[in-house]
């Protein structure tokens, strides 16, 4: 029993962080031209505007949420003044709100791809999967925020914090329901799967855009 834990929710977890940290190297040495969003908007504007709108907020305020919620110690928070159970609101609400633009935006973008003719006809399925996979962990996500009201901060999160200071402890995760143990195990397979899929992208958002100094584009004297 112990041993299937240990195999669960500390050999896997690692196994797919190695290939995460593995596979983007080994990307970027042999195919640094396909690391690209291989954005298809030339093809399909309308239907994309929409699902790629609700999907990319939605997911990026999911993984700001998880971060925060996760990673930091609820003894932290209580000296903010936030108790757990201010916590577990906070993360319900905002996590149904973020849950349902990113699943939406996943399904929206899945049928896109699935049922417009131009995509069909681009068809790879690499996409295909990775759109299904994420659709996937998001509604077992959103899941578990509608229909699971349990406790993960003595439990799912200090597990998750054993596991990024490499002090593991998988028998945390004894207690938890199955709901809760399918979507961390599918969040894990699909971080060891995004190297080798468009996701690669994530790793080359365009900060300094914000940062950087206006570009004046000017006529030259003379021209109209
Ligand atoms: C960090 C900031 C991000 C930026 C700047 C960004 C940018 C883009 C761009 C330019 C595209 C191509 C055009 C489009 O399809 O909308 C795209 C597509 C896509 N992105 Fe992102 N993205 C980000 C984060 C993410 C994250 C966190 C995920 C998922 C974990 C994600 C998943 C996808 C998927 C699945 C597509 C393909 C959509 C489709 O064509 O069906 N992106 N992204």
């Amino acid at each position: 029993m112990e041993l299937n834990y240990t195999l669960v929710f500390t050999v896997f977890p690692y196994l797919c962080l190695a290939t995460f940290v593995v596979g983007h190297a080994y990307r970027y040495v042999t195919d640094r031209y396909g690391w690209n969003a291989r954005s298809s908007e030339f093809l399909e504007k309308k239907a994309l505007f929409a699902g790629s709108v609700f999907f990319h907020w939605g997911i990026v305020f999911t993984f700001l949420g998880h971060a925060g919620g996760l990673l930091m110690p609820q003894r932290i928070l209580d000296r903010f003044g936030i108790d757990s159970q201010t916590h577990m609101e906070i993360a319900y609400w905002s996590g149904l709100a973020v849950g349902i633009a990113a699943f939406a935006g996943a399904l929206l973008l899945l049928k896109r791809r699935l049922t417009h003719s131009r995509m069909r006809a681009v068809y790879r399925l690499n996409d295909t999967v990775t759109i299904t996979a994420l659709a996937m962990v998001v509604g077992a996500g959103l899941y578990n925020v509608v229909f699971g009201h349990y406790n993960v901060l003595y439990s799912v999160a200090p597990w998750i914090r054993g596991i990024v200071t490499f002090t593991p402890d998988a028998m945390l995760m004894k207690a938890v329901p199955l709901s809760y143990k399918n979507h961390v195990i599918a969040d894990w397979a699909l971080l060891g799967f995004s190297p080798f899929s468009r996701l690669v992208h994530i790793w080359s958002a365009p900060l300094f855009y914000i940062f950087r100094a206006p570009i004046v584009f000017r006529r030259r004297a003379g021209q109209s």
